[in-house]
This record gives structure tokens, C-alpha cells and sequence, in this order.
């Protein structure tokens, strides 16, 4: 499996603290069956003041040198967690923040109490500038939450959305678990990524129980495509699948149970 979204790089952002910890976070993630994992510390904002890419080119080569030397086949592909801001596009440009590895791939985060208006101007934008959308969490979204139907737009332009694996999992709580049945069932999602921070915080880098829930409630098929197709898709700036999204219908008060 491919995880799109981790912040397994040391002391750079809120993942581990130190060398070992990302060290830790590796050998959890490849006995989850993780193969590829990509470091997306947090941009500078809130969450990080310290991120450079040349501190994360550092962590990065320290990672690295650490997993040959302790013979650990994990492969760690650099990227960011952008931030929304107007400045993204001129910041990616300037090499300032990071796609994905050599893709043109970028993953960014909204606030929780962002408007659809905002989305599609930040996402759209982007596009402009060249480079593929993929949305951090959409589940964490409130307007998603009160009617995920706002996505449909953005999807239909080619946004793409990394549902975190144990939000579908529920250790994240029944009503996000429920959120993410909902816009995984309405072909909403097209990536699955742990968004790990630690080897035993509440997100750690595991995939396969999301993938097996996948499985249950769709099938085979489409939770190999969202492990593993579409991520390496994205890190090789190839097509990916993206069906059509399903509207959902609002439910009547007589449905509710
Ligand atoms: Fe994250």
C-alpha cells in the first residue's frame, strides 16, 4: 500500500519528536503492509513554524540513512500538507513548499469552518497553476459534514479526496465514521491515507483496517484502487480513477430511525 499522507519526518511539525520515533512509525507502517509512505510535514502555519524545504530535505536524508541502516525497506517520498492560502501558487513556484516527489500532485488542508466558495478558489487556482488537488480530509470539513453534495462540484473538475483511514475506522467516532461511509459509498473518495502522527497516537500509520472496511462495504476492487492505484497514480502524475459522484439525496424525517 501507498500512504499519501503521514508526518513521519522528526521534529519539524507535530509528528514524532525525534529520529526514533520516525523510525518507530516506519516499522509499524510496513508491518501494516505499507510499502511507500509520503512525508507531508505541515507547511508553515499554525501547526508548524519551522518547516523549510531544506529542513525537510534534511529529515528527510536522516530518515533515509536511518531505514538502510537498520534494513527497513519503507520508501519515503517527500510532499507537504499545504495549508490553504492565496499565496500557494506563487509559494509552490518559488519552490517554497512541495508537491509530491517529482509529481505535480499537491495535498492541501482547509480549516474546518471553510466555506465551498473558498475551496474551489484555492483548488481551482491551483489547477490554473498547474498541478493536481488532492483535499486533506474532507471529512473534517463541517460544511461536508452537513451535506457532503458541496464536493460534487470540485470532483467533477478533477479535485481529488484522501479520506483518513481511521475515520472509517471509528477511532475517530461514529459520526465521522459515519461521514466517511457516506462519501465513500457515494464514490466521493478516491484516496485513503493514514495521516499518521506517531506509532501510538490516535492516528498511527495504519492502512489495512480502513482497506478491509473498504472491502466490506464496497468491494476488492475499489479498495485496492484507493491503497494503492490511485496513490501511484498521483506520485507518477498518471490518470486515476475517478468515477462519477453520486448525489445524495436528502433523507425524509419518516427515514431517521
Ligand atoms: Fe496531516
Amino acid at each position: 500500500m501507498i500512504d499519501l499522507h503521514s508526518h513521519i519526518l522528526h521534529d519539524l511539525d507535530d509528528g514524532p519528536p525525534t529520529l526514533a520515533g520516525s523510525l518507530e512509525m516506519a516499522r509499524t507502517a510496513l508491518a501494516d503492509g505499507i510499502t511507500t509512505m509520503a512525508a507531508t510535514p505541515h507547511g508553515r502555519s499554525v501547526f508548524s513554524r519551522r518547516y523549510s524545504v531544506e529542513l525537510l530535505q534534511t529529515r528527510l536524508a536522516e530518515l533515509r540513512a536511518a531505514l538502510a541502516a537498520a534494513d527497513l525497506p519503507l520508501e519515503v517520498v517527500p510532499g507537504t500538507e499545504l495549508f490553504c492560502a492565496a499565496d500557494l501558487p506563487a509559494q509552490l513556484k518559488a519552490g517554497a513548499l512541495l508537491p509530491y516527489g517529482t509529481s505535480r500532485t499537491v495535498l492541501v488542508e482547509f480549516p474546518g469552518d471553510v466555506q465551498p466558495a473558498a475551496i474551489e478558489q484555492m483548488a481551482f487556482a491551483l489547477q490554473i497553476a498547474g498541478y493536481r488537488v488532492l483535499i486533506a480530509h474532507p471529512e473534517r470539513i463541517k460544511v461536508v459534514q452537513r451535506d457532503p453534495n458541496v464536493l460534487i462540484p470540485l470532483i467533477e473538475r478533477g479535485v481529488l479526496m484522501q479520506l483518513t483511514a481511521d475515520a472509517l475506522t471509528g477511532e475517530q467516532g461514529t459520526n465521522l465514521r459515519q461521514i466517511a461511509e457516506t462519501l465513500l459509498s457515494h464514490q466521493m473518495i478516491h484516496v485513503i491515507a493514514s495521516d499518521a502522527h506517531g506509532a501510538h497516537l490516535q492516528r498511527m500509520p495504519f492502512m489495512t483496517p480502513a482497506r478491509r472496511r473498504v472491502a466490506e462495504i464496497l468491494d476488492e476492487a475499489i479498495a485496492e484502487t484507493l491503497v494503492h492505484t490511485n496513490p501511484a497514480a498521483l506520485l507518477s502524475d498518471a490518470p486515476v480513477d475517478a468515477p462519477a459522484p453520486k448525489r445524495i439525496t436528502p433523507r425524509r424525517w419518516w427515514q431517521y430511525k
